[in-house]
Order: structure tokens, then sequence, then C-alpha cells
């Protein structure tokens, strides 16, 4: 197809490379995009764009693209607050020496947690939240929002050995937190909504010390982390903000994985005869939850056969890349790849799996969920909140 083609195609679908994550349906966009213009400047967004397999991998690949803009380690907006501290230290935010070591040990602890347990816990997390509520006919969408948010994070809480099963209020206070901090992050957050999050991160940052101080966490792998850290002479903060951190990233993206499988099985009734696991992992890669995620160039390189400057921004389609049937594997390009690719990607699997099993044996009916949704406001994260 050629390009005047794809800008015909773009504008009656009225779609364009950042508004597509929230689209109906922005996968026969993204595969024009992938066969058609891999690698192309969007003028009007000022952006560079990576929709093919391979481009979005030698972006990914490429030394000059770093996570943060170098001269912006933190988000404006976030910038001297207590949230802005605690993502200045993640090891997600940071390029090269600054992010490796610590990774070293956060990737083998990840790696070591059996899906299974994780599985487990989410069902006794589920019945802490589910606490006082008995059999009902039919979970409202209200609940069942507030649980995609909730129980995949709270889950992870009771894997990394935190106090979150005591009372159904402190794993729902816990949830609230993380979720107020991932929110602060979002380039379209309000004021009010980055003052929450500097107190969500505040909150958080004490709420660990004192677990971690009274050793309350001294049966999962938490006391493992810290004593190896110590000795690879890792600062406590940069734990601690890196522990908050798995929090912080099980919250959205999981809960998006999750929502879209109850959208998949809403659709598609005769899946949910299949495995739950299958069914998540056909969605990681066919209805993702991270739609794309962007890298900043640190010097004037060639990037897939363009030149391009430092300063400028490459949106990375990872959903693109994803549906273009033009990869040598099938991967779920949603949890990214290359040095900063996902480390927590089974993990997620199977707590969205967890919380969908919990959400329909506590009531939710996918059929009629899928029938009254919207897509979060998000740049780059497609995530449905139910009506
Ligand atoms: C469906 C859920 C999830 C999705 C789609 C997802 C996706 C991603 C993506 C795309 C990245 C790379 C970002 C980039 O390169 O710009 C990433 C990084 C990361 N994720 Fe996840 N993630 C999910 C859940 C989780 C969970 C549950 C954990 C922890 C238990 C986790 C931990 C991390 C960490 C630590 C990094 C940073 C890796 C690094 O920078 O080296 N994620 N994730």
């Amino acid at each position: 197809m050629n390009q005047t083609r794809i800008a015909a195609l773009a504008e009656t679908a009225g779609i364009d490379p950042l508004s597509a994550v929230t689209h109906p349906d922005p996968y026969p966009y993204y595969r024009e995009l992938a066969a058609s213009r891999p690698f192309f400047r969007d003028a009007r967004l000022g952006l560079w764009v990576a929709a093919g397999p391979r481009e979005v991998a030698a972006v990914l690949a490429h030394a000059d693209c770093r996570v943060r803009p170098p001269a912006q380690p933190v988000p404006p907006a976030l910038a001297g607050t207590a949230a802005g501290d605690l993502f200045g230290r993640l090891v997600r935010m940071n390029d090269g020496a600054a992010h490796a070591p610590l990774k070293a040990l956060l990737v083998p602890m990840l790696a070591a947690v059996d899906p299974v347990r994780a599985a487990q816990q989410a069902v006794a997390m589920a019945q802490v939240l589910d606490a006082g509520n008995g059999a009902r006919t039919a979970m409202p969408a209200a609940s069942v929002n507030r649980w995609l948010f909730a129980l995949p994070v709270v889950a992870l809480a009771s894997v990394l050995g935190l106090p979150v099963a005591r009372d159904r209020d402190t794993a729902v206070e816990v949830a609230q937190q993380v979720a107020a901090f991932a929110a602060a992050q979002s380039p379209l957050a309000d004021t009010d909504t980055v003052r929450a999050g500097a107190e969500a991160a505040r909150w958080l940052g004490t709420w660990l010390a004192s677990s971690l101080a009274c050793g309350v966490a001294a049966n999962g792998p938490l006391p493992a982390l810290q004593h190896a850290a110590l000795a690879a002479g890792i600062e406590a903060q940069a734990v601690a903000a890196n522990i908050i951190g798995l929090l912080v990233q099980a919250c959205e993206a999981t809960a998006g994985l999750a929502g879209n499988t109850l959208l998949w099985l809403g659709r598609d009734p005769s899946s949910g005869g299949m495995p739950l696991q299958g069914v998540v992992a056909r969605v990681a890669q066919d209805d993702p939850p991270v739609q794309n995620t962007r890298r900043f160039l640190a010097a004037d390189t060639e990037l897939c056969g363009h030149a391009v400057k430092a300063g400028d921004t490459v949106l990375v389609l990872l959903a693109a890349a994803s549906c273009s049937g033009l990869a040598d594997d099938a991967r779920a390009w949603t949890f990214g790849h290359g040095r900063h690719a996902c480390p927590g990607d089974r993990l997620a699997q199977a707590l969205a799996a967890a919380t969908v099993a919990a959400l329909r044996a506590c009531g939710a009916e996918p059929a009629a969920l899928a029938r009254a949704f919207r897509y979060r406001p998000s740049l780059n994260a497609r995530i449905a909140h139910f009506l």
C-alpha cells in the first residue's frame, strides 16, 4: 500500500500512532504502518515512529536510544517531589551503569518466583479483598475496575512477603497508593494527580521501610535482595525504590492485560473453554496492554537508515510489531525487547490469568462487560474501564 492510501486510511479511521492506543480497532492501521512505513517521521506529532518488528528491535537495541531524555532524568512535573525521587531511581528509567547492577539482582529474583505460587497468592488475596461481600449474582463493573487495579498488585506484594494479607483495609490502601503513584507518571496527569502521586510515593516509602524493619518480609525474597545489594555497594534507597517499582509495574499494565482478556472472553465465548493462561498469552500478542514505549536520542546518529539528531524522540510501536505478522518469531512485544525488556513477563501473565479467574469466580460476566466499556485515556497503555 502506498503512502497516499495509508494517509487516507488513517484519516478515515481518525487514527494516528498515539490515538491508536485507545482506538476501538487499531490493528489494521498498525499492520499497514509495519508493512509500508516501518520507520518514519511523523511531522505533526514531532516524533520518529518505529512500527516494523526489525525497526522496533533496532531502536530498542541502539546504544544512543535512551529510556529518558539525557537532560531530563525525571519528568518535570514530578521533579523535586517524593514521586520524582522514587522515579529517578527505577532501573526501568535508567541506562547503562546506573541500571545494570541492581537489575542483575532483580531479574533472577523475579525469575525465581513460581507462577503457580503467584496464582495461589492471588486466590488468597482475592479472598481478602472480597471479605464481607459473600456470594453475589453479577459483579458490578465498578468492582471489576477496582479489582483489576488491586488484585495483581497485592498478590505480587504478598509473593514478595510484604504484609498485605492481614485485612481488607490494608490491602485496599496499598493498592490505592500504588495506583496513585502509577497514575502520576502519565504525561496526561493533572496537578492533583501529580500531588497525589507524590503523597503516595512518601506513604509507600514509609510503609516499605517499616515492613522491612520489623522483619515481616523475612519469608519472601526481599531480605536476600537487600543483602546482595548491600554486598554490591548498591544504596538502600535504590533497592527500596525498585521494590515499590515492582508493585507499580504490576499495576496498570497487568490491569490492562487482565481487562483485555475479559474483553476477549466476552467477544469470543468459545475461548472460555480454553486454558486461561493460553488466552492471556494470546491477548498479550493480539490486544496488548502496553502498545508503545519511547526512546530519546542521546547523540546524532543513523537509525534504520535515517539521520536522527540528539534530542529527537522515537515512538516505538510494540503493538504494531506484534500484529504485523512480519517478525521471525511470535512473541509478546508488549513486554519490550532488548536490554530493558520486562523481567516480570511470566509473572504478569500468571497474575493476569489469576485475576481474571478470581473475577469470574466472584460473578464478573465477560460478555456483559464487553458490551459497555471505554479505554482509559492514555498515550501508551490500552486499559479497559468497564461501565
Ligand atoms: C502485563 C503486564 C506488564 C507489561 C505489559 C509490562 C511491560 C513492560 C515493558 C514494555 C517494559 C520495557 C519498557 C521499555 O523498554 O521502555 C517493562 C519493563 C519492566 N517491567 Fe514490566 N510489564 C508488565 C508487568 C510487570 C510486572 C508484574 C513486573 C514485576 C513483577 C514488571 C517489572 C518490570 C521491570 C523491573 C522493568 C524494567 C526493566 C529494565 O528497565 O531493565 N513488569 N515492562
